[in-house]
């Protein structure tokens, strides 16, 4: 059986502790307290404990806070992690680890978004010291290990890329320039000459394209989605990825793949076990659809570019889940 509590807490306000021995806070979550040190983070609930690389868990919180908690679960690791109900997140240990629930060792607590997200910002703005960037590859950025020693606010409260309907359109340019974003080390062999849209007069502003892959080639984070274009509920999210995928992302709905340049490799598991269901190598070009009940990880070796490609509808975890839409996009 597992331990369920429900904790729905309307406060927003962060509960933290003095600065330990190594200068950090303490933070707490209902039941939950997490704790970090110069090489570690530590959470702990009623039924059990954890322990992270401070690296790994860094990593994993910014994209948890800056993706708002995404789609369906965010798995810090095969423990720890988020589950987006869209209004309130699940914040878990051990719920979708087998050994964890046989062994009766779970726990889960339901938040309010607002009260999860302050403190998760809190605790990355706190932890993350001067001169680490949890959104830059690991060749690109100083160590997050020591005693605390100044922060490094810009690089965590940086926005998420979004686009109301295209870049490029009027109200949606976000122009990369080599002032604002320059060209990365990886991708200085990436044309940068943009099409050439010839309107009829009166459409000037209404027909417009850009130069996909010298945007990406810009890009200074890693596995970080921007939504570039928008139709309705389709949500084309190219991303820039390298080293490995922070999080274990356990899908919601069905997330189209498509590998723009280089390779990915995933290790595509089951969404509520873990148990291992496929390896998947992406080559520039190879499209894949990642099923509704799955998680994944993905390692990219050198940095490439790959485009998720979302239907953002909310109704479809309740479809997928009741069994009235399936989590697979196609019978073949
Ligand atoms: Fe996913």
């Amino acid at each position: 059986m597992s331990t369920t509590e429900t904790s729905r807490n309307t406060n927003d306000a962060v509960i933290a502790s003095e600065p330990n021995h190594e200068g950090y806070r303490e933070y707490e979550l209902g039941h939950f307290r997490f704790r970090r040190d110069e090489y570690f983070a530590y959470v702990t609930w009623p039924t059990g404990d954890h322990t992270l690389s401070i690296d790994d868990f860094l990593r994993a919180m910014q994209r948890d806070v800056a993706w708002d908690f995404f789609y369906g679960t965010v798995n810090f690791d095969a423990v720890v992690g988020t589950v987006n109900h869209y209004g309130t997140v699940d914040l878990f240990a051990g719920s979708f680890n087998e050994v964890y629930r046989k062994a009766e060792r779970d726990y889960v607590e339901n938040f309010e978004s607002s009260v999860i997200r302050e403190t998760f910002k809190a605790m990355l703005d706190d932890w993350t010291i001067d001169g680490f960037d949890p959104f830059a590859s690991p060749a690109e950025t100083d160590k997050p290990f020591g005693v605390k020693a100044g922060s490094n606010t810009e690089a965590v409260t940086r926005r998420r890329v979004a686009a109301q309907r295209m870049v490029g359109v009027p109200g949606d340019e976000q122009i990369r320039t080599d002032e604002t974003h320059p060209i990365n080390r990886m991708f200085a062999d990436v044309p940068q000459d943009e099409p050439v849209v010839q309107a009829e007069p009166g459409y000037e502003d209404k027909v417009v394209a850009f130069n996909l892959f010298a945007y990406l080639s810009r890009s200074n984070v890693t596995w970080n989605p921007s939504v570039v274009s928008v139709c309705k509920e389709s949500l084309y999210c190219p991303t820039t990825e390298e080293y490995i995928l922070p999080i274990i992302h356990g899908n919601d709905r069905v997330e189209w793949f498509v590998q723009l340049s280089d390779e990915i490799k995933w290790v595509v598991e089951d969404r509520e076990t873990g148990v291992l269901r496929s390896k998947v190598t992406m080559r520039a070009g190879d499209v894949a659809a990642m099923p509704g009940d799955i998680r994944h990880q993905g390692y990219s070796p050198k940095r490439s570019m790959l485009l998720v490609w979302e239907n953002a509808s909310g109704e479809l975890p309740e479809l997928i889940r009741t069994g009235r839409a399936p989590v697979y996009p196609v019978d073949f």
